[in-house]
């Protein structure tokens, strides 16, 4: 996508040149991805790298660098993966490396520019996402941004010693029709 702006952010797409020692330590520091699945990898500056190059392929993936726009901080970064040209829907995932930055209305704040991105660029009809049952930050952010919880995916994900269920969520482009339910 091309690099856009928000009240507060600037979303660009996130490069190999963007790979620096503090985002390292956030990526292997449990306390920030400990309700993701990026907890399961060992976070090098090779396998980092490989990770930004597989998310930076155009048509099924875009990794997008989450900046402040006054001080061009890097904060987090938002994937866009499993593009479906037919079905027009695509998933995302959403971290803020920088827990100083957490609860400022930010991820919010990001998720709402990607979506510009996705219903008014290319025209899709859907965002998928989930998140672990206990992630309450991730919970109150996608209600914020006007995502409705579509299905529960019981006990999930082992989280040290006890399942936790999936809770799948969408946000529809509001400038498309609806399929109408009858009962
Ligand atoms: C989840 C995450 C993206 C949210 O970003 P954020 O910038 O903090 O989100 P926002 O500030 O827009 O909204 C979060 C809301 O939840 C609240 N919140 C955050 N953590 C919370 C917690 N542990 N318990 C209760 N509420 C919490 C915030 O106060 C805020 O509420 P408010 O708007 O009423 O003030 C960020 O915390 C993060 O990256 N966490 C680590 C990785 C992760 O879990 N990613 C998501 C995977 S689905």
């Amino acid at each position: 996508m091309n690099t856009t702006t928000t009240t507060h952010l600037l979303l660009r797409t996130f490069t190999i040149e963007d790979i620096t020692p503090q985002y390292l330590t956030a990526l292997n520091d449990p306390t920030i991805v400990g309700l993701t699945e990026a907890r399961h990898r060992k976070w090098t500056p090779q396998s980092a790298t490989d990770y930004v190059k597989d998310s930076n392929q155009p048509g099924f993936s875009e990794l997008v660098g989450i900046f402040l726009k006054d001080t061009k901080k890097h904060i987090g970064n938002i994937r866009l993966f499993n593009f479906h040209e037919v079905h027009k829907r695509v998933e995302l995932g959403i971290m803020l490396y920088d827990k100083a930055e957490w609860s400022k209305g930010y991820g919010t704040e990001s998720i709402i520019g990607i979506e510009d991105y996705v219903f008014n660029t290319l025209h899709y009809h859907k965002i998928c996402a989930d998140y672990y049952e206990n992630n309450t930050g991730s919970a109150r952010m996608f209600k914020k941004a006007g995502y409705v919880i579509e299905g529960v995916f019981k006990d999930h994900f082992y989280l040290h010693d006890h399942y936790v269920d999936s809770i799948h969520i969408a946000k529809f482009n509001p400038q498309h029709r609806q399929k109408e339910h009858t009962t």
